[in-house]
This record gives C-alpha cells, structure tokens and sequence, in this order.
C-alpha cells in the first residue's frame, strides 16, 4: 500500500505508479464528497504556507480553497515582499516555515535551471513536505488534474490512447515550459502515444524529453516530437495545444536582475513568437483528431492566438472541467 504521508511533490517522476493512483483515487473520493457537500476536514488546525515567485489564478486558489475545506489554512506569501528579496537562502526560509507549519508550497517557475533547484535546496533543509505548484521543470499539480481528467473521460486504462501536446502562438508573454515537460514526462508512463509538436527552437529540457523516451519504452507507449501542430493532432483523443517560450532565451534568464534586462528578454521572446502565428488550435484542426477528441488547456489561454472561441468554448473543450480538477488534486496532494 502506498504511503505519502511526510513525502515531498516536487516532479511526478519522484513517485512511484502507486503513489500516483493513491493521490488519484483520493481526489476522485474528495471529489465525491465536495459534490455532496459533505466536510473533508482531514487536516484540521494544519497551515500550508503558499509562496509564489509569479503570478497565479488557479493554483493559487486551489491551494487556498483546497486547504479551507481540509479544516486548515493556507497563507498566501508573495516573495518579492519577504526576506527572500533581501537573499535569505531557501534552506533558512524553508526552517524557519517549517517550524511553523506542517506544509510548503512553491512556484518558482520563470527561469530555467532556477526552480526546480530552490525547491530541492528547501527540501533538504526541512522537516515538512514541499509542494511544488510549478517550476522550470515540472507543473505536476497541473499534470495530476490532467491526468485525472483525461481518465474521467476515457477510463482508467489509457494505454493506446494519443495525446498531441502542441505548442501554440501566444503575444501575451513568454510562458513557462514546465506544462508540456510534465505532460510528455507523466502521459508516457500511462501507455500513451505523446506526439510533441514545436517550431525550431521551441526545444524543451533535455532530461524530460530522456525520461518522456525512457517511460514510454517501458509502458509500451510511444514518444515522437513533430514540427508541425497538424502531424501532431493527426487522430489525436486527446489535443493539448499551449505556448511556452524559446529555449536559449528561456534558459539566457539566468542572471538577468534589472527590471530593463528582464523587458528586454520578454520582448525577444515575443518577438520570436511573432513568427509563428499560424499556430493556433482552430475547427480545422480539430477535424484533423479523432471525432470523439478531447481539447484541453492548463488555462490561462490567449483567446484567439492560442486557440479560437469556438474551439475553447465549443463541445469538444473540457477545460473547465480540467480546471476545477485543480481542486480536487491539489487537496489529494495536501491529505
Ligand atoms: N494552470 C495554472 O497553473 O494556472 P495559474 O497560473 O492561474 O495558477
């Protein structure tokens, strides 16, 4: 029987096939009851501190709302107004937290090789368990509420199933890379055929795509990376088409401290995203998927760059399902 109790979240490849079902079976029950209205008061006078790097909607409220309805609390941090801004080291911040309370939450998620390493950095100083709510690695609060979302609609036995996860044009900001890593890295241990599509550049972490390869030879799914958004949904069950930012830029953040440097980043990688409007999940391409296909974003999405209206709020779209699925997960990952 798995056990979670005391263990750090921080990549979906750190836990075991059974630990991953433990923490799905246990958002369905939670979701269950949340639907019947009944109290799920596991973690009563427990507090879960929240501290963000970045912005956030979902997450953030999933978390909150996750931690209230578990008969706790959640505080909200913001580390630009903390001593972390002062440099305070992540193992200092972490003891002094973790001494009071019983859990750690992170987002660190803008900067390649930055994140993953605070997060890793914290867990090694503390005593409680850290959270990771998305880094440059991994988003596997997301990724768990996709996964429990796919299987709410194809069963449990995903093996055989094809999933484009696709990049897609976005003006509004260089977006992490951390959802399509934890995507190609978690759908693969499922049996699951992964198509990863991007245009030149668009390259993710070299160790997710090893282990998206690597988990697929031994589930008896399959890997491929494509360079076009149509090869990719060509009879796909499941489409996932989302930005993220070029990679040398991405990874050329390291280091970047003045707010003008930091512009002029963003600037470059929208600049390059110009380039590539045309890929945008629309009708067509939709058509290019199996009928019975399934539209999913992590959200939030750039309407009409991204994806169209019809296609987000059309019949074959279940990201709001997706994102209420958010909840559920994280209050698993907290019980
Ligand atoms: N999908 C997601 O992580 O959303 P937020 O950035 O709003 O938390």
């Amino acid at each position: 029987m798995a056990d979670l109790k005391g263990k750090h979240y921080i990549e979906t490849q750190d836990l075991t096939s059974e630990e991953l079902q433990l923490l799905l079976d246990t958002a369905t029950e939670l979701k269950a009851k949340f639907h019947r209205g009944e109290p799920t008061t596991c973690l009563p006078n427990q507090t879960a501190f929240l501290l963000f790097f970045d912005k956030s909607t979902r997450t953030r409220n999933a978390f909150e709302a996750g931690m209230t309805q578990l008969g706790g609390h959640a505080h909200f941090l913001d580390a630009d107004v903390t001593q972390i801004s002062h440099g305070e080291t992540p193992q200092d911040t972490g003891r002094i937290l973790g001494s009071m309370g019983h859990g750690i939450c992170i987002r660190h998620d803008l900067v390649l090789n930055e994140g993953n390493h605070y997060m890793r950095e914290m867990a090694s100083a503390v005593d409680v368990p850290i959270i990771n709510m998305q880094c440059d690695v991994d988003h596997p609060t997301q990724t768990l509420a996709d996964l429990m979302t796919i299987r709410e609609h194809f069963g449990n036995d995903l093996a055989g199933k094809k999933i484009a996860v696709s990049w897609a044009y976005a003006p509004s900001y260089a977006k992490p890379l951390s959802v399509p890593q934890g995507l190609i890295t978690l759908m693969t241990r499922f049996g699951m055929h992964v198509s990863l599509a991007h245009p030149p550049g668009y390259n993710l972490v070299d160790r997710t795509l090893q282990a998206a390869r690597q988990n697929a030879a031994a589930s008896g799914g399959s890997f491929e990376i494509v360079d076009s958004m149509d090869a990719a949904f060509e009879d796909a069950d499941v489409v996932y088409p989302k930005s993220w930012g070029v990679y040398d830029l991405m990874l050329a953040r390291q280091g970047l401290s003045s707010p003008e440097e930091i512009e002029d980043n963003q600037r470059a990688c929208l600049a390059k995203n110009n380039d590539h409007q045309d890929w945008i999940c629309d009708q067509r391409r939709m058509k290019l998927a199996k009928s019975d296909a399934v539209y999913m974003h992590c959200l939030p999405a750039d309407r009409g760059a991204e994806v169209t209206d019809e296609v987000i709020d059309g019949p074959q779209s279940i990201v709001f399902q997706e994102a209420e699925n958010r909840l559920h997960t994280a209050k698993a990952i907290m019980a």
